[in-house]
């Protein structure tokens, strides 16, 4: 276990670009000579005229359009963009929209100059996992703050056939830059601000919930990042509020828990993000929503070894100050779960009609995916997390 704050490289090359109106800006940023694709997902930037704004701003560029990305990106999907790609010569790729459409445009841009098939990005039972060496340079214009993946090199692909929803990333998949217009988010409905929130708010706690290794700067950092969510959390879901601070701190916020500053050299635990991802692969539960029925459950069984920074959490994040140790944490980690009912994220499997059943099926999941020594300890065994997905089951 690590004593104190480890070595780290901190590099972040994304440019961001935060603020309104500035899609006028993308012909500065976007190289006169690249051939552009724009990848978008199931219409809403079609539909809210985001696309058309982006088209006439880069008319004088030769652009050509890929649709049709889903939420959680599926292998199957993203290959045709890869051929389109490598057939058509296109060297600049711009998303627009959430985690999905930025994810599949990682996944593009590295899957069209990977060497061989692009499978091999992943490994855990999907592909041989070979490193990504090189991709082609993107852009992103955010339209859902929830992901950090406008500031991050990493992305989550769902394989349909194998149901499995896995990560990749490398040192060549971070945006050139990315475009956070908060008004953009102005047309997200109530079910999709609870879970950009929710999202934000696990991406913190992951990284933070661990075990203290003295790194004050980090911990004040995510502390204030978890304050903030909660602050604004049940104001950002109202989805007539178009109150711009307040989707300004909320999109600011979002980019911030996972964008490579909170974690650095600091342990972290994503094991609510790999339980989480398999109940999306055989359920098709939302991924906030997954998280909000596997964190507050993991705090519980998992507390002994988390207690220190729980109740670091319980005092300073939710001004917990009376009552014993104990106390303050099983209060904070109620706490926790009421903060996602009250944004209206239901989190036991009870609230999404699923029972008993799913336990041994997504325990043989993370088995197929060599889930089986997780967490900042390594030591969430199988057994651990089926007794996690137990609890998940129904309110005590
Ligand atoms: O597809 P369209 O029509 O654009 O609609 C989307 C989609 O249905 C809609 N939407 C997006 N912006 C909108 C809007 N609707 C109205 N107005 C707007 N401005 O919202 C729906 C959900 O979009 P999606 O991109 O799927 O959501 P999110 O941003 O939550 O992304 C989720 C994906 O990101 C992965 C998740 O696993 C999941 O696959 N993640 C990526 C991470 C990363 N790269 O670092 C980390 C995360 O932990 C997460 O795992
Ligand atoms: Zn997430």
């Amino acid at each position: 276990m690590q004593t104190g704050i480890a070595n780290f490289d901190y590099y972040n090359p994304t440019r961001i670009v935060f603020g309104k109106n500035r899609l006028n800006e993308l012909t500065e940023m976007v190289p006169k000579d690249k051939k552009v694709l724009l990848l978008y997902g199931g219409g809403s930037v079609k539909k809210f005229g985001t696309l058309d704004k982006i088209k006439q701003v880069l008319k004088d560029y030769t652009v050509g359009e890929f649709g049709g990305i889903e939420a959680n990106p599926t292998y199957e999907t993203l290959m045709k963009a890869v051929q389109l790609v490598r057939e058509e010569g296109y060297d600049f790729l711009l998303a627009i929209g959430g985690g999905s459409v930025i994810d599949g445009t990682k996944f593009v841009a590295a899957g069209a100059l990977f060497d061989g098939d692009p499978i091999d990005m992943f490994g855990q039972g999907v592909g041989a996992h070979r490193p990504i060496e090189r991709a082609l340079p993107f852009g992103t214009v955010l339209t859902l703050p929830a992901t950090g993946s406008e500031m991050n090199s990493g992305g989550v692909v769902t394989f349909v056939e194998k149901k499995a929803k896995l990560g990749f990333g490398s040192a060549f998949t971070f945006p050139v830059f990315s475009i956070l217009d908060p008004e953009l988010t102005y047309t997200l409905p109530k079910r999709q601000l609870a879970n950009g929130v929710i999202d934000a708010f696990v991406h913190v706690m992951e990284q933070y919930m661990t075990y203290p290794v003295g790194a004050l700067v980090q911990d004040r950092y995510a502390e204030g990042l978890l304050s903030t969510l909660i602050e604004i959390g049940p104001k950002v879901i109202d989805e007539t509020n178009h109150d711009y601070n307040l989707r300004a701190n909320f999109m600011w916020a979002a980019t911030n828990a996972l964008n490579g500053s909170i974690n650095r050299g600091v342990p972290g635990d994503w094991s609510s993000h790999s339980l989480g991802h398999e109940i999306t692969a055989l359920y098709g539960i939302d991924h906030g929503r997954t998280l909000a029925i596997v964190l507050p459950a993991l705090l519980e069984v998992r507390k002994e070894q988390k207690f220190d920074k729980l109740l670091q959490y319980a005092e300073r994040v939710w001004g917990i100050q009376e009552g014993t140790a104990d106390e303050k944490v099983e209060f904070a980690i109620k706490k926790t779960g009421q903060f996602f009912e009250i944004l209206g994220a239901g989190t036991h499997f009870s609230d999404y009609d699923l029972g008993e059943e799913v336990v041994d099926e997504l325990v043989d999941q993370l088995e197929k995916h060599q889930l089986t020594a997780i967490s900042e300890r390594g030591d969430q065994t199988l057994a651990i997390s089926r007794q996690i997905y137990q609890k998940a089951l129904r309110p005590d």
